[in-house]
C-alpha cells in the first residue's frame, strides 16, 4: 500500500473496538491539563496499533502491514508520530509525513470516535501547524473520503486548509477523495469568517458529500 492510500483520511466508519457514541455523550473541552501531546516512540506501537488498524483494514487490504511499517520507519523516512493521551489512555493521533520541497502531508489525523467534540483534533492539529510554522513549510495537504469531508473540514478549514481538488476514484472505483491544503502564504485567510464559510459551503456543496 502506498503512503498515499494508508493515510486514514478515508476513514468512514469506527474502528470496532471503539463503541460508537454519538456527539451528544461528549462531557466538554477535555480540561487544559489532563490532555498531553507528545512524540511517537517504538514502546507505543501496540497501543496505536490498537487504535487505528481496525479501521486500516477494513479499508485496505494491506492496511496493517502499511501501518506496522510507517511505525518502524518514521525517522528514516522523515515522518513524524504525535500521540494525544489523557492519563495513559490513547485517544487520538496525528502523522505527517514529508514529501520535500517544503511541503508535508497530513497522512492521518485520527481522534478515537468516544472522545470526540471534546478539543482533542484541534490540540493535535494545533500541534502541527506549530511545528510547520517553525519549519518554514510552505504547504501541507490531506485527501479526505468525500463521505467525511464535511466534518473533518470543520476542523481543518477554520485552520487555513482550503479545497484544493475532488479526485475521483482515487483509491478505487467510488473511493472518492477530497484534497484539502494549507499553506503558509494563505493562512491569514483563515481569520477571516466569510472566508471560512465560503470555503464550508464549497466543500459541502461538491457532488457527494
Ligand atoms: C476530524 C476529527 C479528527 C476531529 O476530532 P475532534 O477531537 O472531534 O475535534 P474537535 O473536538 O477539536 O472539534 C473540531 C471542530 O470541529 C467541530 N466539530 C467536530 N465534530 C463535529 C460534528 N460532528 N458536528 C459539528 N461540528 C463538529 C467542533 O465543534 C470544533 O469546532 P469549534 O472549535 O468551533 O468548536 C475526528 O472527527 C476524526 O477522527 N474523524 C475520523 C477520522 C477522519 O476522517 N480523519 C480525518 C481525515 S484525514
Amino acid at each position: 500500500m502506498s503512503t498515499r492510500a494508508a493515510g486514514l483520511c478515508d476513514v468512514a466508519v469506527p474502528p470496532a473496538h471503539a463503541p460508537s457514541a454519538p456527539a451528544t455523550a461528549c462531557q466538554g473541552r477535555v480540561a487544559r491539563g489532563a490532555l498531553r501531546l507528545r512524540p511517537y516512540e517504538p514502546a507505543d506501537a501496540g497501543r496505536v496499533v490498537q487504535l487505528v488498524t481496525d479501521v486500516l483494514e477494513r479499508l485496505y487490504p494491506t492496511g496493517g502491514e502499511w501501518l506496522e511499517r510507517k511505525l518502524r520507519s518514521f525517522e528514516r523516512e522523515g515522518a513524524r508520530c504525535t500521540l494525544a493521551e489523557v492519563g495513559s489512555t490513547l485517544l487520538g493521533l496525528t502523522i505527517e509525513t514529508v514529501k520535500g520541497l517544503g511541503r508535508c502531508k497530513l497522512s492521518t489525523i485520527w481522534v478515537d470516535e468516544p472522545a470526540r467534540g471534546r478539543g482533542i483534533g484541534t490540540a493535535l492539529l494545533d500541534s502541527c501547524l506549530v511545528g510547520w510554522r517553525r519549519e518554514l513549510l510552505n504547504e501541507a495537504y490531506v485527501t479526505v473520503s468525500l463521505q467525511v469531508v464535511g466534518v473533518v473540514a470543520l476542523l481543518l478549514v477554520p485552520k487555513g486548509f482550503q479545497l484544493r481538488a475532488l479526485e475521483r476514484d482515487r483509491y478505487g472505483a467510488g473511493r472518492d477523495e477530497v484534497v484539502l491544503a494549507w499553506s503558509r502564504a494563505g493562512q491569514v485567510a483563515s481569520a477571516d469568517r466569510g472566508w471560512v464559510n465560503e470555503q464550508l459551503g464549497q466543500i459541502r456543496s461538491l457532488p457527494g458529500a
